[in-house]
């Protein structure tokens, strides 16, 4: 028998209230709020018990807006806390080195566990903040200037800047942007084909989820041939290849 902290409903109700949020009000944390939040992060379960993951906390303005620059999202500049989420393997290996072990290649299981880490600890920061009454923003926008946003916060060997995150005071009305139908994302015992007409009919109920309200357009300005992930890919693969993991 569990002991329930909060009821069903209230559990969900506070997921339903999980918004993105692009504009905040110029106010700053409370320390005792910052204190709770990156607490959270630090449980997360961590796999080998590794925790291969460093964030940044962005906290000089010139290096903010830099930033924000660089990875085209200008709340960077403007949330009251914004974070460089990082996996890293660079830690682990010093750990090793100071223990006088030798360490073992693996650049792909890096890849894997550092990303792995950095997200449960980030979105574990993200729900602490939601919980906390504040709302926040994940920013893929770091892969169009990895190189830049490493060198800009002296990221060595071994950690790769997985993207950002920022948190602050929402000053846009909320939006509450739909999802996939449950039974296309969970599966029973073994994955089920989806038919044409399912797919299409999700992909058209998705709409709001995106500005111009049609998703299948969005996600082939993303995902289809000369599409924006097109152009990141050889530039994550060659970050990856000559400053981090891949060797
Ligand atoms: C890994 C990741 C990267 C993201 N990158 C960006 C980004 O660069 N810019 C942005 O405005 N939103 C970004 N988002 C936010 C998503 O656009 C947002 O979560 C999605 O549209 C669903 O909206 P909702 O969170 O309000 O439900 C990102 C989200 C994730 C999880």
């Amino acid at each position: 028998m569990t002991t329930n902290l909060f009821s069903p409903t209230d559990v969900q109700r506070f997921f339903d209230e999980h918004w993105t949020v692009r504009k905040y009000k110029a106010v700053s944390m409370p320390s005792e709020h910052l204190e709770t939040i990156l607490a959270a992060a630090q449980r997360a379960p961590t796999d080998a018990t590794a925790q291969m993951y460093s964030f940044i906390r962005l906290t000089d303005p010139a290096l903010r807006a830099r930033i924000a620059e660089a990875a085209t999202n200008a709340h960077i500049a403007t949330a009251s806390e914004s974070f460089l989420i990082c996996a890293d393997v660079h830690r682990l290996k010093r750990i090793l080195e100071v223990h006088g072990v030798e360490g073992g290649h693996f650049p792909h299981i890096a890849i894997h566990f550092g990303i792995g880490d950095a997200v449960m600890a980030a979105q574990n920061m993200l729900i602490a903040s939601e919980m906390l009454g504040y709302r926040g923003c994940w920013i893929g926008g770091v892969l169009n200037a990895l190189d830049l946003i490493a060198e800009l916060t002296q990221l060595p060997e071994g950690v790769f800047p997985f993207a950002a995150l920022t948190i602050g005071v929402p000053d846009e009305p909320p939006q509450h942007r739909p999802r996939l139908p449950r039974e296309q994302v969970i599966h029973e015992n073994h994955y089920r084909p989806y038919s044409e007409d399912e797919l299409k009919a999700s992909s058209k109920a998705m709409g709001p989820i995106t500005a111009r309200g049609d998703w299948p357009q969005t996600l082939s300005r993303y995902f289809g041939k000369g599409g924006g992930m097109e152009q990141r890919e050889p530039v994550l693969e060659s970050h990856l290849r000559r400053k981090v993991f891949l060797e």
